[in-house]
């Protein structure tokens, strides 16, 4: 997958200027461990230009914000020049973290389905790597796009904005030339797709919530906790299957 270049493009670069707020999930981890960010050590992966450095770093004892795509880490220095000495922007990717040492953080975090621009094998490299530099008993959190949500990505919706509809039609056409019909993916665990952002030059790993938890737990994570990334609430682990509603959900496990 040859996301990076993509990422350092100008047009990804400003796109994720404009994003600034918080997703539900997120603001729920925010109060969830209301009482501990202070004695925290936070690494961001995947920070781009800095939609969770701003509300993540004033929080924690530490904070070291990370990202593989060198224009994303320079947009970001460029946002935060003064967040203080706690905290640390820089280059690096989540497939190998030798600059960090084991157990060293205590909150894992990789917002905005950052961890689909690789491959399987790379996921899998990442998830152990997250392992290895978090703290026994520390946190993971992170979201990833829904395989199961996939016949609603190809939903063309009805809209009197004449324009909004010739661009679902053309997005439908888009998926079909890119991905073929959505029915092939039905009886997959994962797959990779071009799902439309940045003119269709991204590939995103699609994961079955269940092919999701039981590679956490395959990977030694514990007391996985799943949510809807759009809306509110928590998604009990045996309705996993039946969620084809949300296109993107949030995992939070222990480490
Ligand atoms: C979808 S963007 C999200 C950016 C930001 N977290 C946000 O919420 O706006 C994903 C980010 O992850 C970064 N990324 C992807 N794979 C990475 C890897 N293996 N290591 C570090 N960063 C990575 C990309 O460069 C990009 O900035």
């Amino acid at each position: 997958m040859s996301n990076k270049h993509t990422y350092n493009s100008k047009t990804t670069v400003d796109t994720y200027r404009a994003a600034n707020d918080l997703l539900g999930p997120e603001k729920t981890i925010i109060r969830l461990f209301d009482d501990r960010w202070q004695d925290w050590r936070l690494l961001d992966i995947g920070i781009g230009t800095g939609r969770t450095t701003r509300y993540f770093a004033p929080l924690v004892k530490e904070y070291v914000g990370f990202d593989y795509a060198e224009a994303m880490v320079e947009a970001c220095k460029e946002a935060f020049p003064n967040l203080g000495e706690h905290v640390a922007i820089q280059l690096g990717d989540a497939r190998s973290m030798p600059e960090f040492e084991t157990g060293y953080f205590d909150f894992i975090f990789f917002s905005f389905n950052g961890l689909d621009s690789i491959s399987h094998e790379d996921r899998v490299r990442a998830l152990k790597e997250m392992k290895r530099v978090g703290r026994k008993g520390g946190f993971m959190f992170f979201s990833s796009h829904n395989l199961q949500y996939i016949p609603n990505l190809y939903k063309i919706r009805h809209n009197y904005n004449i324009r909004y509809f010739a661009y679902q039609c053309y997005r439908y056409c888009m998926l079909l030339y890119h991905n073929g019909l959505p029915k092939k993916y039905k009886n997959l665990d994962y797959a990779i797709l071009k799902d439309g952002p940045q003119r269709f030059n991204l590939d995103n790993y699609y994961v079955k919530p269940a092919a999701m938890v039981a590679q956490l737990k395959d990977l030694g994570f514990k007391n996985i906790r799943v949510f809807p990334s759009k809306s509110i609430g928590e998604i009990d682990l045996t309705d996993l299957d039946k969620v084809d509603q949300h296109g993107w959900l949030h995992y939070l496990c222990e480490i």
